[in-house]
């Protein structure tokens, strides 16, 4: 079974000093919108939580999802002091079901950064998140080359193009492979 990311590292994430290679301002801007419901799942501590709420605006909102229950905690703290809890929603999933089924074909974007790799059962998760996006919406995924292989971010994103979505784009570097896709039913 995968191992989920220890708390500790949760701190390192959420550093600004990860915004020097991996910059979620310059990256949501491109297709997160105000008014949109953006969904972040494994989001830890916000490192892309709250760039997403700044955003949406106050008529968006974003839902963060994790199995770690410190890890909303600390957003929590976070996003209010950026002052942007009222756009924020936490839930505590397990590691085997997103407890997200209210929010079928509700989601415009659907954020999943450095996780999928830690997820026991990768197929299931991906079923689960492409039925919260809405037709026409889209899923961001990105893994750590290196940590995870260049394999098994391909297999990753057969099997989100397997629930429906085309890729839009992919970027690749020594570091990080990123992907986005629309769903296109
Ligand atoms: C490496 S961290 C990445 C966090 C964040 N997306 C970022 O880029 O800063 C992975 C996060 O995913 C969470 N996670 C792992 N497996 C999960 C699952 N099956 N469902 C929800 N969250 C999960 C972990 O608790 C952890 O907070």
């Amino acid at each position: 079974m995968s191992q989920v990311c220890p708390v500790w590292v949760g701190y390192l994430l959420a550093s600004p000093v990860r915004k020097l290679f991996q910059n979620p301002d310059v990256i949501l801007k491109s297709f997160v919108r105000d008014g949109m419901t953006v969904m972040d799942v494994g989001c830890a501590m916000g490192f892309f939580s709250l760039p997403a709420a700044r955003l949406t605006g106050d008529s968006g909102k974003v839902v963060c999802i994790d199995c770690q229950e410190p890890m909303l905690t600390r957003l929590t703290k976070r996003a209010k002091k950026a002052g942007v809890m009222h756009r924020i929603e936490t839930r505590m999933c397990t590691t085997d079901n997103l407890r997200a089924d209210d929010l079928s074909t509700k989601v415009d974007v659907a954020l999943a950064i450095a996780m999928v790799h830690e997820a026991s059962n990768p197929a299931h998760l991906i079923k689960q998140i492409s039925n919260t996006v809405k037709p026409g919406g889209v899923f961001y995924v990105a893994e750590p080359l290196g940590h995870v292989s260049l394999p098994q971010v391909e297999e990753t994103r057969a099997t989100i193009e397997q629930n429906g979505f085309e890729v839009l784009e992919t970027q690749k570097s020594h570091r990080l492979y990123s992907m986005l896709l629309k769903k296109t039913a």
